[in-house]
């Protein structure tokens, strides 16, 4: 009910203000015929376009007297004295000043504006739907929200595809060791095994056989392990780094620490420290590589785990059971605990990067980088690292700045 009067409110307006230079009664039948089209309703439209007549009339009348004279000084415009500006305000002072030029401009302005709205709605009112097109963004699933990168709180870099994350991180791994090397110094290694790092350890691997980079000087040390797995599991990590890392490389046997999943309960606990211990004697973390899992957790720090935590026994996750069941063979066979270096361990590294790929971490991945840092998500404590970085595939990146 209220439309089609707005609609005629609008309609009538538009032409009183817009068509104010014709004769009145032109003017209404205007107003008629453009309602008879919009389908509104006659005799509010002629009122409405009757009342908006004289309002119309002063801003015009300035416009013309004010600004309307200096275009003609300028222009010799004469055709512009069409309006009769002293019948009509005949105490209008005709001396031109600069506060009559500020009135004319902004009474102009006032007079565009009145008349911007009623145009814009009679358009909407006399266009059928049909050809107005108009698209709920939000519905339309390739939509995501704009990205606004002050909504990252970690450092993150976008790779058309992982290969390119993974080439870059193995470059700046090389000039690590590199540097590193030239002082005299051995450089240390944190490592991460599962489908992420994967494309980094073959850039390693073609670093070391077409560029001669040499891993003599250098000390691994792995995040982490499953419970119950030795060495010679095909599932275990140990296993996992030698077929896809250090079978290829001249790494010294000894420089590499792997936790074990095989020590006894009573032991556990002393071996864990010793772990810390060995960090520390080899100089600490150069860089530390990190995957995510889809609940965040960065080595095996499932949810809840402290930002303090060190090397420890945890139980692992449902979710981190279910990723693992393909490669095992099903769920009833992936170890329900592992050994983990802590959060606090992995975050005494002086450098870190942190991979992901694929549409199946976009949503953990925007968590960690643009939410609150908490022990539900590990990851987000990359946060308050100085230096820290996410190296993205597009896919990975694409729910990034979503409110969360
Ligand atoms: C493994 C590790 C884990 C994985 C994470 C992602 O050493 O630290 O945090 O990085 O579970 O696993 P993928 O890469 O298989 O998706």
């Amino acid at each position: 009910m209220w439309r089609p009067c707005l609609r005629s409110v609008s309609i009538g307006l538009s032409i009183g203000l817009f068509c104010a230079m014709l004769p009145i009664p032109f003017q209404m039948l205007l107003a008629a015929v453009f309602c008879f089209i919009g389908r509104g309703n006659i005799p509010i439209a002629i009122a409405a376009c009757w009342v908006s007549n004289p309002i119309s009339q002063i801003p015009l009348m300035l416009f013309q007297e004010r600004v309307g004279a200096k275009i003609r000084d300028i222009l010799d415009m004469d055709w512009l004295n069409f309006i009769d500006i002293e019948r009509i305000i005949p105490y209008f002072d005709k001396s031109v000043n600069l506060a009559n030029f500020a009135v004319g401009v902004a009474s102009t302005a006032l007079l565009l504006g009145l008349i911007a709205y009623p145009i814009v709605f009679c358009f909407y009112a006399l266009v059928p739907k049909k050809y107005l097109h108009t698209t709920d963004l939000t519905k339309d699933k390739n939509y995501q929200k704009v990205s606004i990168s002050t909504m990252r709180k970690i450092p993150v870099e976008v790779f058309g595809k992982k290969q390119a994350a993974a080439s870059k991180l193995a470059d700046e791994t090389a000039e690590l060791i590199r540097f590193n090397d030239s002082i005299g110094k051995s450089t240390v290694l944190g490592l991460a095994t599962g489908e992420t790092p994967l494309e980094y350890y073959k850039a390693l691997i073609q670093l070391h056989q077409t560029d001669g980079l040499s891993f003599q000087n250098v000390v691994t040390f792995n995040l982490d392990e499953y419970i119950g797995l030795d060495s010679k599991h095909p599932e275990s990590y140990w296993h996992f780094m030698h077929i896809n890392l250090f079978h290829h490389i001249d790494i010294k046997p000894e420089n590499i620490n792997l936790p074990s999943g095989v020590v006894s309960d009573a032991e556990i606990s002393a071996y864990c420290e010793q772990y810390e211990e060995d960090i520390k004697e080899a100089g600490g973390i150069d860089l530390q590589i990190l995957g995510i899992g889809r609940n965040g957790h960065i080595g095996f720090n499932e949810p809840g785990s402290p930002r303090d935590s060190l090397t420890r026994v945890i139980e692992l996750n449902a979710t981190t059971r279910e990723d693992a069941a393909e490669t095992f063979g099903g769920i009833e066979k992936v170890p329900t605990a592992a050994i983990t270096m802590g959060c606090g361990t992995i975050l005494s590294a002086r450098r870190m990067v942190l991979m992901a790929w694929g549409k199946d971490k976009a949503s953990i991945v925007n968590k960690a980088v643009t939410g609150t840092t908490s022990d539900i998500i590990s990851a987000s404590y990359l946060q308050d690292h100085p230096n820290a970085s996410f190296y993205l595939d597009t896919q990975a990146a694409s729910e990034l700045d979503q409110v969360i």
